[in-house]
Parts: C-alpha cells; sequence; structure tokens
C-alpha cells in the first residue's frame, strides 16, 4: 500500500504535533508574564491571539524547525522554543496580510479572518504581540549563545530586508507589469526567508557544523520557493473550503503571481524544480530526515 504525501507527513509530525500545540497554547495564556511583572495582557487580546495563534494552521515551519533540530541530532526539547517563535511570527504575518490595508482578506485557516472576527485595532494589536512574544519565547534558548544567534538570524529574515520587506514589495507589484526575475526576488523575501530561517533555526539549537547549517538553509530556501509557487496556484485553481481561503483573490487584486507570468504547467514544473534542489541540498548534506523529505514532497502536492 503507498501512502499520499500527506499521510506520510501526518504520521510523521504526529508525535511532535501534540508537544507544538500544548506549547503555544501556553504561551499565549500569559501565567508566565503576569507572575513576572504584576502585568496582565488584556483578555480580549489574549483571545484575539489565540484564535489566530491556535487555529488550525500547518504548522509547516515549525515541522521544519524541529525535523532539521532531529536531522542534526538535538531532541524536540531543545528546539520548540524555536519552533514556536518561528510559528508566532509567521501567524502575525498572516493577521496582517489579511487586514483591509494589504491583502483584505476575510477567510483564514477555514475561519473568518481576525479583524473580521474582532476588529482592526485588535488585530494589529495581536500581531504586534504574537511578534514581540516570537522574540521572548527565542531568549529561553540555552545556551545564551544559542539564543543570541537564533534572536539575530529571525530578526533579520523576518524583518525589513527580509519577511517585511519581500510584503511591502509585494504590494507595491500589484497592478504593474512585472519579470519572472521580480517575482521570484519577492517570494525570496516574503516566503522563502521564513523558510530558510526555520531550517536553520533547527541546525543553530543543535549546533550543527558551518557545512550542515547551509544545507539546510539551501533546503529551507528552495523549500519555501516551492511552497510560495504552490500558493499562487492554489489560489488560481484550488477548492475554497480545502484551501480554507478565499480563492481567485490574487488575480482579483492584480497580484503577480507565478500562475499569471508563466501559466498553470511552467508554474508547476518550476515548484517541481525547487523541491528537487531541496531534496538535493538533504542529500548532499547527509540530512535526509524522513519528515523533511515528506514535507518537501507534501508542498507539491498540497490541495490546502
Ligand atoms: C500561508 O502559509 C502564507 C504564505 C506564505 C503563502 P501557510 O499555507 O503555511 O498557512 P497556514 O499556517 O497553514 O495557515
Ligand atoms: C503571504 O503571501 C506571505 C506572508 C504572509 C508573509 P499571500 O498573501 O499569498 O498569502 P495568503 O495567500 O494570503 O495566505
Ligand atoms: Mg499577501
Ligand atoms: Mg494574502
Ligand atoms: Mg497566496
Amino acid at each position: 500500500m503507498s501512502f499520499t504525501a500527506q499521510e506520510e507527513l501526518q504520521a510523521l509530525a504526529a508525535p511532535l504535533q501534540e508537544q507544538l500545540e500544548a506549547e503555544l497554547a501556553r504561551w499565549v495564556q500569559f501565567n508566565h508574564l503576569s507572575s513576572e511583572w504584576g502585568w496582565q495582557c488584556p483578555a480580549r487580546l489574549r483571545e484575539a491571539m489565540a484564535y489566530s495563534l491556535l487555529a488550525p494552521g500547518k504548522r509547516l515551519r515549525p515541522l521544519v524547525v524541529l525535523f532539521s533540530a532531529q536531522a542534526c541530532g538535538a531532541s524536540v526539547r531543545q528546539a520548540l522554543p524555536a519552533a514556536c517563535a518561528v510559528e508566532m511570527i509567521h501567524t502575525y504575518s498572516l493577521i496582517h496580510d489579511d487586514l483591509p490595508a494589504m491583502d483584505d482578506d476575510d477567510l483564514r485557516r477555514g475561519r473568518a479572518t481576525l479583524h473580521r472576527a474582532f476588529d482592526e485595532a485588535t488585530a494589529i494589536l495581536a500581531g504586534d504581540a504574537l511578534l514581540t512574544l516570537a522574540f521572548e519565547v527565542l531568549a529561553q534558548l540555552q545556551p545564551p549563545e544559542v539564543a543570541a544567534r537564533c534572536v539575530r538570524l529571525l530578526a533579520q529574515a523576518a524583518g525589513a530586508c527580509g519577511m517585511v520587506g519581500g510584503q511591502a514589495d509585494d504590494l507595491a507589484a500589484e497592478g504593474q507589469p512585472g519579470s519572472p526575475e521580480l517575482l521570484q526576488a519577492i517570494h525570496r523575501r516574503k516566503t522563502a526567508a521564513l523558510f530558510c530561517a526555520s531550517a536553520q533555526l533547527g541546525a543553530l539549537c543543535a549546533q550543527a557544523s558551518q557545512g550542515v547549517q547551509e544545507h539546510l538553509a539551501q533546503f529551507g530556501h528552495a523549500l519555501g520557493m516551492a511552497f510560495q509557487i504552490c500558493d499562487d496556484l492554489l489560489d488560481h485553481c484550488g477548492q475554497e473550503d480545502q484551501v480554507g481561503k478565499r480563492v481567485g483573490k490574487d488575480h482579483r487584486r492584480g497580484k503577480l503571481t507565478y500562475p499569471l507570468l508563466l501559466g498553470v504547467q511552467a508554474s508547476r514544473q518550476e515548484a517541481h524544480r525547487w523541491i528537487q534542489q531541496a531534496l538535493e541540498h538533504l542529500r548532499r548534506g547527509r540530512l535526509e530526515h524522513p519528515g523533511l523529505v515528506a514535507l518537501a514532497q507534501f508542498v507539491l502536492e498540497r490541495s490546502h
């Protein structure tokens, strides 16, 4: 009997996912802070953060952190704070991406977007708070030198020259004539930077060698490039009830996407090419963790 990539990934992720979900839920309870400062997180803000963070996301980036750490010989426990931090940054980016001033979406992870379920100001603040919390969580890594390296890496990947810069370029490109080179540069920053950082964080938590870190960084980058092409394809030809997001919105907003520039077939081939590259980096680094391999296959096959 042969399994689909999704079944394979689900089976390999299940033992990690339980710990990950429990840890994410624990962080947005805010018990850790109220005792230290005597300050409380306002109840509505906490509910908003939990609404988005604990919604049924695929958790691909934290899984990349954890599988990468395992591939380098570290335990899940060693890398769990980094995995949570990445998911917090990712969730904040989705909350802000959906705001009326950005992509103006009303459906996310099969639910109303945060600004629709709560209000715009709460959505902006919940995003701010998740971004900040990510670095508090990351700072807890041990030893402190590893924490410092991880903080720097994630800040660079998520910041103005990374994900936020990519989001700015994505918005600026709306309705403009574009080229495959420009689109690739946008995808590199808005999406691949965080996948690349996720794989590197796993390596850093395991205190892996420079060479191993480099292979995992290349793996994460290629995975992220394929991931965003497939995201564009799902918007173009996916099913809303499966994707859990509105579809056809990229076209309506005049977004620069792969299906627009290259068509569906060539876009699929491009995604394939990136996944082959991603797997090649795992092979070269002798890092073929079954979870990383299944995740790479899943990115190509996914329908959500
Ligand atoms: C959506 O990412 C945002 C993009 C970078 C395209 P995911 O498809 O990983 O979103 P969740 O976490 O599963 O909701
Ligand atoms: C989002 O890209 C990338 C980030 C959130 C950084 P999209 O705008 O294509 O993501 P979706 O389709 O809304 O999930
Ligand atoms: Mg967007
Ligand atoms: Mg969007
Ligand atoms: Mg999209």
